[in-house]
């Protein structure tokens, strides 16, 4: 079993205190306070609650740290960043339905250093450290070994309302035809910590926000898999697009949606 970096301990400390919150809230859907922020984009009462949990946790440690969340939006301090999605997955929650994530990430100078993913309803901790491996309720992460796209399980997010971009459906069609299925968890978060998993063998999406993926990104990276932009260039914490895989399945997926 790989020690905790303590950053991780305190990420820790934060997403399961907010997560009991959650848990509750959870199995009392039916209390909950729904608000729209946007067509089909909604935020809840337990999202502001997680948030207001997860910042004061954290601030008690990190007085001085940079904030970027999203629903209280950029508190700015120092240069060390620390972003903050209180539920991704806001969607599943007020369904029912159990994939969510709570995620907490550093960034220090552009670089995405630690990580944490937790699911409060399935008890899945996710995290990862740079240079200390991805990890899951103690067991260590590797992404999938599968080599042919055919044999291969693919996570997308299937954009809606105004999110919908023209090329959409002919990505779809174009990697549904070659692999063993597609899968749209909806929770992008989930969707990362799946292909660190092995899981998953590959995830794209567009129109995302750093809070969306940064602690996925570092989990995929440090379980050894491939993180790009859907066209092959390199992604940083400013991308909007990405597609992560195992690595062996990742030119033929930038192929397939490139040629479109
Ligand atoms: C959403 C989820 C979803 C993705 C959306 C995100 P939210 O986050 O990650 O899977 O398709 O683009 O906005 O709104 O539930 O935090
Ligand atoms: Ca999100
Ligand atoms: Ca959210």
């Amino acid at each position: 079993m790989q020690i905790q970096h303590p950053v991780i301990n305190i990420f820790e400390k934060a997403v399961r205190k907010a997560g009991k919150y959650l848990l509750r809230d959870f199995g009392e859907i039916e209390n909950l306070q729904i608000q729209s922020k946007g067509l089909g984009d909604f935020v809840t009462n337990a999202d502001l609650k997680t948030e207001q949990i997860l910042i004061e946790t954290l601030k008690y440690y990190y007085p001085e740290a940079t904030y970027i969340t999203e629903e209280s939006g950029k508190i700015i301090g120092n240069e060390e960043m620390i972003v903050i999605d209180p539920i991704d997955g806001t969607t599943n929650f007020i369904h029912g339905i159990p994939l969510v994530g709570i995620v907490i990430a550093k960034i220090i100078n552009e670089e995405i250093t630690d990580g944490v993913i937790y699911n409060p309803i399935l008890d899945d901790f996710f995290w990862a450290s740079k240079g200390k491996g991805s990890w899951c309720n103690n067991n260590r992460l590797r992404v999938s070994k599968r080599q042919d796209i055919i044999d291969c399980i693919i996570g997308t997010g299937i954009p809606h309302m105004d999110r919908i971009y023209p090329q959409y459906l002919k990505e779809i069609d174009a990697i549904t035809k070659n692999c063993s299925g597609l899968r749209r968890m909806g929770a992008a978060s989930i969707d990362l910590a799946y292909v660190a998993a092995g899981k998953l063998d590959a995830y794209w999406e567009r129109n995302l926000n750093i809070w969306d993926v940064s602690a996925g990104v570092l989990l995929v990276k440090e379980a050894g898999g491939r993180v790009s932009q859907p066209n092959g260039e390199s992604w940083d914490i400013h991308s909007k697009d990405i597609l992560v895989s195992n690595s062996n399945i990742h030119e033929i997926i930038q192929e397939k949606l490139e040629i479109i």
